[in-house]
């Protein structure tokens, strides 16, 4: 059994990146708040919460989290109230600071430890964004008084370091501790099948070798579109004061040059230009790689991102995830330049390529249109629609 000694619900869905099957049980571990270095504190204080629950579940392996704000030494928790954190946001205005989650993993009974910093560069806060901000209640149980991924997001110019470490749990640094206990984790890939009736009818037009290259363009887009409205459930609004020619309202709205749309050249352009049509703030990176016909391994010829594309989400977009040799070589080197924050979108993809894909990128949600049967001896999906790149390109 797996047990997360955190009732955060940010950390719990950060560990369901990782694996399903695990129980949530609160530490009732009094956190130290000395003036310790913040690594050594935030450590200290996660092993103090899993050492806690391990006590009450001896075979269990137990999962123990702190994170602290620092600005210049100085330790930020929760705040104790409106005042306070009003107070930590005016102080953490146009300035960077450090976030520090201390990690404990108990497993045999054995212990092991780890921490992460992200540095989160803030621009200028006027006080009244700031009461703004804290009036929404969203910074009052949060460390440093403000959420990454919730309303505080307009307020930050940049981060360098693990995004998930800001919201609680940096999973990439856990997943090596799990690694280093010898603990097999139950994953269930991180996929997301989009069932609609209309995404199985434009699947079914492109999948059908009579379809002309015009129209196979345009399903390629439309299907783009549908898959962009399924992850952009995951896409966090933000509210602005509007005036409709009724009245003045409050509202719902998306920062559109927050998004990167990423396509795997050459099929992914065609995809892309559908994303495009839902954000057309966004900017575009381009991974230019081609499977080797004799070795179906990926091989780069072009590479071009925008200016802080690693501070941004970015969608990677290819209609086809065969080997997943190919998604797998985009994200390498995506990642290696700096990005953190990614989905991969495609149409057509295997049970092969979403499991390499999903074991090497396990922080990467994967959406796709339909999950084939798996691959022939040419590394063809089957029944897959044959060559996308010939046929949007007409190069067949
Ligand atoms: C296709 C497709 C993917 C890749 C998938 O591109 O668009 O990028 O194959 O296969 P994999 O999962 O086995 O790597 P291709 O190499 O044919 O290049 P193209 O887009 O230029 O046609
Ligand atoms: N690339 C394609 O375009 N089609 C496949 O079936 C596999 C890889």
């Amino acid at each position: 059994m797996i047990i997360l000694a955190s009732g955060s619900p940010r950390r719990q869905e950060l560990l369901r990146k990782l694996c399903d099957d695990f129980v949530v049980e609160l530490s009732d571990a009094q956190e130290i708040q000395r003036s310790d270095a913040p690594r050594i504190l935030a450590t200290n204080n996660a092993k103090l919460k899993a050492q806690a629950v391990a006590a009450k579940h001896p075979d269990a392996v137990v999962i123990g989290a702190d994170t602290i704000v620092s600005l210049d030494g100085k330790i930020f928790g929760k705040p104790d109230g409106i005042e306070g954190a009003e107070k930590m946001l005016k102080q953490l205005s146009g300035r960077r600071h450090e976030v520090v989650t201390g990690l404990a993993l108990i497993a045999d009974g054995k212990i092991y430890t780890a921490a992460e910093v992200t540095a989160v560069f803030f621009g200028d806060m006027t006080a009244q964004e700031i009461r703004d901000y804290v009036a929404t209640g969203e910074p009052l149980d949060k460390s440093g008084s403000y959420a990454l991924q919730g309303g505080a997001a307009k307020f930050i110019e940049k981060i360098h370091g693990d995004w998930s470490n800001v919201v609680g749990l940096p999973i990439r640094r856990l997943k090596k501790l799990f690694e280093q206990a010898g603990v097999k984790l139950e994953t269930t890939p991180n996929v997301h099948q989009v069932k609609n009736p209309l995404v199985s009818h434009k699947l079914t037009q492109l999948r059908d070798k009579r379809t002309s290259p015009k129209l196979f363009r345009e399903l390629v887009d439309e299907l783009a579109m549908l898959l962009t409205c399924e992850v952009a459930q995951n896409f966090q609004t933000y509210s602005v004061e509007i005036e409709t020619p009724i009245k003045v309202c409050t509202v719902e709205t998306l920062d559109e040059e927050n998004f990167v749309v990423v396509p795997i050249l050459r099929a992914g352009l065609a995809m892309a230009s559908g994303v495009l049509k839902l954000l057309p703030d966004a900017s575009i990176g381009h991974v230019g790689l081609f499977r080797d016909e004799k070795t179906f391994e990926p091989v780069e010829y072009y590479f071009k991102m925008p200016p802080n594309f690693g501070e941004k989400i970015l969608l990677v977009v290819d209609p086809m995830l065969a080997t997943g040799g190919s998604a797998c070589a985009a994200l390498d080197l995506l990642k290696a330049r700096g990005a953190q924050k990614i989905y991969f979108l495609c149409l057509v993809s295997t049970p092969q390529g979403i499991k390499k894909l999903s074991e090497e990128h396990p922080d990467v949600e994967i959406f796709t249109a339909a999950i084939d049967e798996g691959l022939n001896e040419k590394c063809y999906i089957v029944p897959g629609l044959g060559d996308a790149g010939d046929r949007i390109f007409a190069t067949l």
